[in-house]
């Protein structure tokens, strides 16, 4: 069994990233925006600034109240679209509910929107055109590419439909020419979808979703999945202890896909640096 380590390769993209920037004398620069006291996002919000610091970005992170109006976000939003100084604009989801997450997300300039969740770079994605992909479904595919395993003419199964990650996963496979089936909360039985899969990627949020009994001999297994159990562990949505006797490859968590998200972001915000300071690519 391979495992595929996400740790080790966002490791080593932090450091080219690092050194790119020396290179070319650029100082690409963040901005983070954090609605709310969500104690997952506050935690994602300070390793990407964490990130930041460590390849030698400029990070700036914004705080503001979970009371705060949806016009204020605005404000901030075409404030930072318009700082020279600021190449990547994210915002952290979920919003409160009283905020529109659709306005919120389309007032981010398409050239700054290093999440790539605006439906500019979600079209672009979806005609197979370069733009800003969601960090977390990009991470995944360089994770593949690392070692050197192809989605091409390979039945993929994504289990989850988010805008965050399934979706823009289905779409980045397609890309690639995988045939993509997607399972989502109406699916009847997802096992008969995973069963057949020679890659299989799943996050939802559900601990042990994924057992042993769904997975194919030889699979490739995907852990997208965060969960913190009442012990205090965090595991996947994967049972990794009877999948990975089964699997041929398979991430683990932590250290699997969730790295590669913060490395996936990075390299975003130095591909928004570099188009706006015309540096070649
Ligand atoms: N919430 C969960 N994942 C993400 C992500 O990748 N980006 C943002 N902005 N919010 C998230």
């Amino acid at each position: 069994m391979i495992l595929l380590d996400g740790k080790g390769l966002s490791d080593k993209i932090q450091r080219d990233i690092s050194r790119e920037c020396e290179t070319l004398g650029l100082k690409p620069g963040l901005a983070v925006i954090l609605v709310g006291d969500d104690a997952p996002s506050r935690a994602y919000v300070n390793m990407k600034e964490r990130a930041c610091q460590r390849v030698g970005f400029a990070s700036r992170k914004y705080e503001l109240a979970q009371s705060c109006t949806q016009g204020e976000l605005l404000d901030l939003i075409a404030e930072l679209n318009a700082d020279f100084e600021i190449h990547g604009i994210l915002v952290q989801l979920p919003l409160p509910k009283h905020i529109d997450t659709s306005v919120v997300l389309e007032s981010i300039v398409p050239h700054k929107d290093v999440d790539g969740f605006h439906p500019y770079n979600v079209g672009r994605l979806n005609t197979n055109l370069d733009g800003f992909v969601p960090a977390t479904p990009l991470g995944v595919m360089s994770l593949l590419e690392a070692y050197e395993i192809s989605v091409r003419g390979r039945d993929v199964v994504i289990v989850g439909a988010s805008n965050i990650v399934g979706r823009p996963l289905a779409t980045l496979m397609l890309n690639a020419g995988a045939s993509v089936s997607v399972c989502h909360i109406l699916t009847k039985d997802v096992g008969e979808y995973t069963r057949r899969a020679d890659i299989v990627c799943v996050g939802v949020g559900k601990a042990n979703l994924i057992t042993e009994s769904m997975i194919k001999p030889g699979a490739i297994v995907v852990d997208i999945g965060i969960n913190r159990l009442d012990s205090g562990a965090l595991v996947g949505d994967v049972d990794f202890e009877n999948v990975s006797k089964k699997a041929l490859a398979i991430t683990p968590v932590p250290g699997g896909v969730g790295p590669m998200t913060i490395a996936s972001l990075l390299q975003n915000t130095l591909k928004a640096a570099k188009q706006i300071q015309g540096v070649a690519q």
